[in-house]
């Protein structure tokens, strides 16, 4: 039932007295283990993390990216501030990222530096009554990984599986819940989009600069190798699952895929078949215990390709349709083709109007909380981003963040949508 509808009956004395009652108990069943969070990527906000593959790619010429990603939010410093912030905004989750490059830098070679940082990370977590969501990989490898080919070495396949042993025996204990791979099947979304063939010279020269920067000829940044890197990945992905269960990892592990959620243009939905099968099937067909789903938009899909935004259509800083009912039609999506439990583990919007991130998120908690009544096994609503921070090619000027950062100084500066979305997630829903 929609809110409207449920407060115009609700309204009426006969209404409230009789068949408001049980609805209401359905709708506002208290959850407190729901996830109420914000997200973050190691490499979009920590600043300086010059051993990852993506410091090469940025450092090639002719530049890709808009902006050099330099000093970021300088999260790296800062994460006991913003940690201490967003749990006084009202969030009781935080996810962020594990930088493998900062865990080891060359192959073979631990910083237990490194592995103590995001013991602290955990720490401080733990101390301000967060639970911690942590992502494995969210695009960026170590630059020995990108140098022997990235996920097409089975060399770095073992390694990865690895690391996130690793990861389970040194910081295993403050886990909640673990992705290893952020949207590994982006480049899918992306080619349908059409903006592959439109960049694949571009990228496919930088990634040849940058393999003769590193004197590495097979190198291969695996977020700009396009689909493939795709069956490495799935071994990853698969690999480090079993190792971290050997490890005797006591929290859910999962993938977090790309998910728009689309309609079919002029009623033929056999492109939009094929656009949803090509970009879930394998991955929703890989082992793991829940599935994370990030969604930002939604369009029409033509046979071959999405159609761009009708002309009128409001679109956001990064050029997408503005789209709150996104992540409604994605969730409902991916209930339909799995069992396992699903978390919103992204969501959110680009734009320098703060008052459109409201409008945006209520739209998007509206359609969570039609879900949860609708019995729909979803555990947590994540909102990208708690900062403005790098937005990888497109640099520093799309604005997600419920925060900003004053230029030079870093100081935090809290929009009114991060005191909205905090007593959202204060009181469970909207209320
Ligand atoms: C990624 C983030 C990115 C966000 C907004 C997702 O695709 O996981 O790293 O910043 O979308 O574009």
């Amino acid at each position: 039932m929609e809110r409207r509808d449920f407060l115009s009956i609700a309204s009426t004395a006969a209404g409230a007295a009789l068949m408001v009652a049980p609805a209401m108990a359905a709708t506002k069943k208290k959850r407190p283990d729901f996830l109420w969070g914000t997200a973050g990527a190691a490499y979009q906000v920590e600043g300086g993390n010059i051993a990852s593959d993506l410091w090469v790619m940025e450092h090639v010429t002719p530049p890709l990216f808009a902006d050099k990603s330099g000093d970021a939010c300088d999260v790296y410093h800062r994460y006991e501030g913003d940690i201490a912030l967003a749990a006084s905004l009202g969030f009781n989750t935080h996810r962020f990222g594990i930088e493998w490059a900062r865990i080891e830098p060359e192959r073979g070679q631990i910083s237990d530096a490194g592995l103590s940082y995001y013991r602290s990370v955990l720490e401080t977590c733990r101390r301000h009554g967060m639970k911690a969501v942590v992502t494995l990989s969210h695009f960026t490898v170590p630059r020995w990984v990108a140098a022997t080919g990235g996920f097409t070495d089975p060399a770095n396949v073992r390694a990865f599986a690895a690391h996130c042993a690793r990861i389970v025996d040194a910081l295993g204990d403050l886990i909640h819940l673990a992705i290893t791979f952020n949207e590994p099947n982006l480049a899918t979304v992306v080619r349908w989009s059409g903006l592959s063939e439109k960049y694949r010279p571009y990228i496919e020269a930088a990634q040849k600069a940058a393999g003769v920067a590193q004197n590495a000829p097979a190198w291969s940044s695996p977020m700009l190798a396009g689909e493939r890197q795709y069956d490495g990945i799935v071994a990853a992905h698969s690999k480090a699952l079993e190792a971290m269960r050997t490890a005797k990892a006591r929290f859910p592990i999962g993938l977090s895929l790309a998910i728009p959620a689309d309609t079919a243009a002029g009623g033929d939905d056999r492109g939009l078949k094929r656009k949803q099968a090509d970009m879930l099937d394998r991955w929703l067909a890989a082992p793991g215990d829940f599935v994370g789903i990030q969604t930002y938009t939604g369009g029409e899909v033509g046979p071959d390709a999405d159609m761009p935004p009708a002309p009128g259509t409001e679109v956001t800083q990064m050029g997408y349709a503005f789209t709150p009912a996104a992540i409604e039609g994605a969730i409902r999506l991916v209930a339909t083709r799995t069992d396992r439990p699903l978390y919103v583990t992204e969501n959110g919007v680009a734009t320098e109007d703060d008052s459109r991130r409201i409008a945006y998120i209520d739209g998007a908690v509206a359609g969570v909380e039609r879900c949860l009544a609708d019995g729909i096994d979803l555990r947590g609503y994540i909102h990208w981003s708690l900062l403005d921070n790098w937005e990888w090619v497109a640099g520093y000027r799309p604005k997600f963040g419920l925060v900003a950062i004053e230029p030079k100084t870093f100081r935090r500066l809290p929009k009114p949508s991060a005191h909205h979305l905090g007593k959202i997630a204060k009181r469970g829903g909207l209320g």
